[in-house]
């Protein structure tokens, strides 16, 4: 995929999507100085010639709690993956902290401090929480007791249940595993794709609350989601992805209320 001509990735730089508003790069790029992590310019993809991501910037500020909200098929999930190294990254760049770590592997990234929460299959069902969580400190063990102790500060239940098997837990129950298990590395950056999806409503609400709650002890979050208008409820600021662009970011109280958002991305249930 990283081997492809570079004529493509000019060709789809320079391929405007209509009807699509891009956010002001120049002004965002002022505004990601000194964020701890920054995705820029970034072309990524799945299949030669086919580019996702068409030149997507993204920052979160230490301690921001950033949400990103789109239509289905936008490319909300692939920014995470190129962000965390789990989809190639065709240009553009990715640092942490100031770093370059632009098509690091995965676990050199959790080690570095990012943690990623995938939008589907991120527990272990077999294994219990307890062993879900020491997945999690497999880089290094010997963190396993002082992190769970924070884990189980954050999610007391789960602790007591420490011996249950991930599998037998609601869908609500595992995605805090899940949430859990990316917090032992005690990363500075966490990455969320659609931790409310699927879930009753009585369990969005608890998930978007312990989002919150992780984001309050100064870790910075980046959540995806498709309810899009709670997260703009809960984020600092959010970007609005559509066809692998910026169409708008904003704090999430301005986006909530911007006509045009509404209109385009948050459907007549916003309305109401
Ligand atoms: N593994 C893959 N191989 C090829 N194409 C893929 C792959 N994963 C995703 N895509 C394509 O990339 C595009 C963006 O997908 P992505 O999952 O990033 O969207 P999304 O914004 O997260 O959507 P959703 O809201 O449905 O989760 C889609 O057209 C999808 O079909
Ligand atoms: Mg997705």
């Amino acid at each position: 995929m990283t081997d492809e001509p570079e004529v493509e990735l000019t060709e789809a730089l320079a391929d405007d999507t209509a009807g699509v508003e891009t956010v002001d790069r120049r002004e965002h790029l002022a505004a990601a100085e000194g964020a701890v992590l920054r995705a820029d310019n970034l072309v990524a993809g799945y299949l030669p010639g086919v580019n996702i991501l068409n030149g997507t910037d993204l920052y979160a500020r230490e301690g921001e709690l950033v949400g990103i909200i789109g239509p289905n098929g936008a490319g909300k999930s692939t920014l995470l993956k190129a962000m965390f190294g789990l989809v190639a990254v065709r240009s553009g760049t990715v640092t942490l902290g100031g770093a370059d770590i632009t098509n690091l592997k995965a676990h050199v990234l959790v080690g570095r401090g990012i943690g990623f929460v995938p939008q589907t299959n991120n527990v272990f069902g077999t294994l219990t929480i307890e062993e879900n969580l020491e997945m999690g400190t497999f880089l290094r063990p010997r963190r396993f007791k002082e992190r769970f102790e924070f884990v189980a500060s954050l999610f007391p239940t789960l602790a007591q249940r420490r011996k249950q098997r991930a599998g037998s837990l609601s869908g609500g129950e595992r995605q805090m595993v899940a949430m859990s298990r990316a917090l032992m590395m005690e990363p500075r950056v966490l990455l969320l794709d659609e931790p409310s999806a699927g879930l009753s409503p009585a369990m969005q609400d608890e998930v978007f609350y312990r989002t919150k709650q992780i984001n309050s002890t100064g870790v910075t979050v980046v959540m995806v989601e498709q309810n899009a208008r709670r997260c703009l409820q809960i984020c600092d600021r959010g970007y609005v992805l559509d066809q692998g662009r910026n169409a708008y970011t904003a704090s999430g109280q301005d986006l909530i209320h911007d006509p045009k958002v509404i209109e385009l991305y948050l459907g007549t249930l916003a309305r109401a």
